[in-house]
């Protein structure tokens, strides 16, 4: 990463909420031991339950304490950074006299921090219904003639979910451009921040092995499965308006599809990279409300227990209707109708209450020709995998087929591997480590755009809508296992199967005669 980041006041909405606390207060201590964050930037926690500064500071200590990603905790290090940290009591999100208030304290804080430039990063980390009546108040106070972006920045992180679906995204969208140019909007996914996403553009164009073998004549499809081993806990209200194409499809796996499937960019920079990731929502081949049983999966999970996390089931949980038609599931089989991937399926899938907790994309290349081993070996060989773990174990493994010692032809798929924790000897940052950074140096390149937010969601709209006509309900599926029968029919019917199966992930060994 470069130098430190410019100085500037850094304002949380939802000071007090899991995600300021679990997240962005461990990432900016983080970014205060390497150097990153500036000496003459600081924090003011705006949030509407009241509170005082030293409380504020106590909350924010014990959060980096535990949920640091190094330790021990550099206590010097904290110290200083929580004595920079302000807690601001606002009567509301969208109250004129408490923006007009904030406004004078930022600049009291800035004479005293030394913030010439009165640089400003507004985090809103609530809920989506306050977005309309923060930006709103943001935005009158940010209209300003003198106002000179040469000069000085004034910026928005807005946290997921970003719109609801395309009218909400759009809506979103007008609102901000009203009092905002893009160039000042950082959009977070924050599946973005993580290293090895970030390492997928990597691997893809600085290795000139991939590129010509990146396409539908040697690939024969992509799977791409984000899944979780514990259920939706205490956010059931939440989560119920969502569901988990809204929640994790939408946004971080499109996002992993999008870096897997896009043309090369012009330039590794925000708007080369941006354009090309729009480019493939543009190009996926719209599944229609009436194709959605055919095409796609949606699950529920069921009275279970796993991962220590016992249920009675998603429609008991906390904050969910009874009858909630809500899915924890999804998978999909998408085609991306474009020269590179024309007739060639992306399978997709995601969960709550799965068996574990992965993120991956295995590209999975074609069969050698039938031919040549088809009079010798009992089955066919293996095709060739390449592997890219997000999470847990980052890193890129590639499946190959070797030759078992002895004296016959045997031959098993073997791993090349390459693991992020022994190839570079570090445990790679936290995502919202790099994002807070980026935002803060006005590097957009690791956020969404506002026109590829609103082409993602034309995607998921048509879904969204058959679902919601189908008279099928979700299917039920049991905690532990990997989601409900029909998806694993989605993609066994093409002849194909998950990476990650109940039935376990050990290939066979093929035996030939030569
Ligand atoms: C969030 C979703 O965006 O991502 C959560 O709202 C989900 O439902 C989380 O649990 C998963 O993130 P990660 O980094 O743990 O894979």
């Amino acid at each position: 990463m470069p130098a430190t980041a410019p100085p500037c006041a850094l304002v949380i909405f939802g000071a007090s909420g899991d995600l300021a606390q679990r997240k962005l207060i461990p990432a900016i201590y983080e970014m205060a031991r390497e150097n990153l964050f500036n000496d003459h930037s600081y924090i003011v926690g705006f949030a509407r339950s009241p509170m005082t500064d030293e409380q504020y500071r106590k909350e924010s200590e014990d959060a980096v304490n535990k949920f640091a990603r190094t330790k021990p905790v550099d206590q010097a290090i904290l110290r200083k950074l929580i004595s920079r940290m302000h807690y601001f009591q606002g009567a509301d999100y969208g109250s004129v006299e408490s923006h007009q208030k904030l406004a004078e304290k930022l600049t009291e804080l800035d004479a005293k921090y030394g913030n010439p430039g009165k640089n400003r990063l507004f985090y809103l980390s609530t809920p989506p219904n306050t977005f309309e009546p923060i930006i709103t108040r943001l935005g009158e106070r940010a209209v300003d003639p003198t106002f000179n972006p040469e000069a000085r920045f004034k910026r928005l992180i807005i946290e997921k979910p970003f719109g609801y679906d395309l009218a909400s995204a759009r809506e979103l969208n007008k609102l901000i451009h009203k009092y905002f140019d893009e160039t000042q909007v950082f959009r977070i996914d924050h599946y973005l921040g993580k290293e090895t996403v970030q390492n997928l553009m990597v691997m893809r164009f600085a290795n000139s092995i991939f590129e010509p073998i990146w396409n539908y004549k040697y690939i024969d499809h992509v799977q791409i499965t984000v899944s979780e081993s514990l259920g939706v806990g205490s956010r059931g209200g939440y989560y119920d308006k969502s569901g988990a194409l809204r929640d994790m499809v939408q946004n971080h796996i499109f996002q992993l599809m999008a870096l897997v499937a896009m043309e090369p960019p012009a330039a590794l920079d925000a708007v080369s990279i941006r354009d090309e990731k729009t480019k493939v929502y543009k190009s996926i081949r719209p599944i229609r409300p009436d194709q959605v049983d055919h095409s796609t999966v949606r699950g529920q999970y069921g009275p279970g227990e796993h991962a220590n996390q016992k249920t009675l089931g998603y429609l008991k949980e906390k904050d969910v209707p009874a009858e909630s038609r809500t899915e924890t599931f999804a998978a999909l089989k998408l085609y991306i109708d474009n020269w590179r991937w024309s007739g060639m399926p992306f399978y997709l899938r995601t969960g709550k209450f799965l068996d574990k907790k992965v993120s991956e994309v295995a590209v999975r290349f074609r069969s050698p020709p039938l031919t040549l081993f088809q009079k010798q070996c009992e089955t066919p060989v293996y095709p060739n995998d390449l592997i890219i773990r997000i999470q847990p174990e980052e890193g890129i493994s590639w499946r190959l087929n070797g030759k078992v010692p002895g004296g016959a032809m045997n031959i098993k798929p073997v791993e090349l591997d390459f693991l992020y924790k022994t190839a570079f000897n570090v445990e790679p940052p936290e995502a919202y480590e790099r994002l807070i950074f980026d935002a803060m140096a006005g590097d957009q390149t690791l956020f969404i755009r506002g026109d590829e937010a609103e082409a993602a969601w034309a995607v998921i709209d048509p879904i969204e809508q058959g679902w919601k006509e189908s008279t099928r309900p979700p299917d039920l599926y049991t905690p532990g296992s990997w989601g409900p029968k029909r998806s694993i029919d989605l993609i066994e019917h093409d002849g194909r199967r998950w990476l990650h199966n109940s039935d376990g992930e050990a290939e066979p060994i093929v035996a030939c005669s030569l």
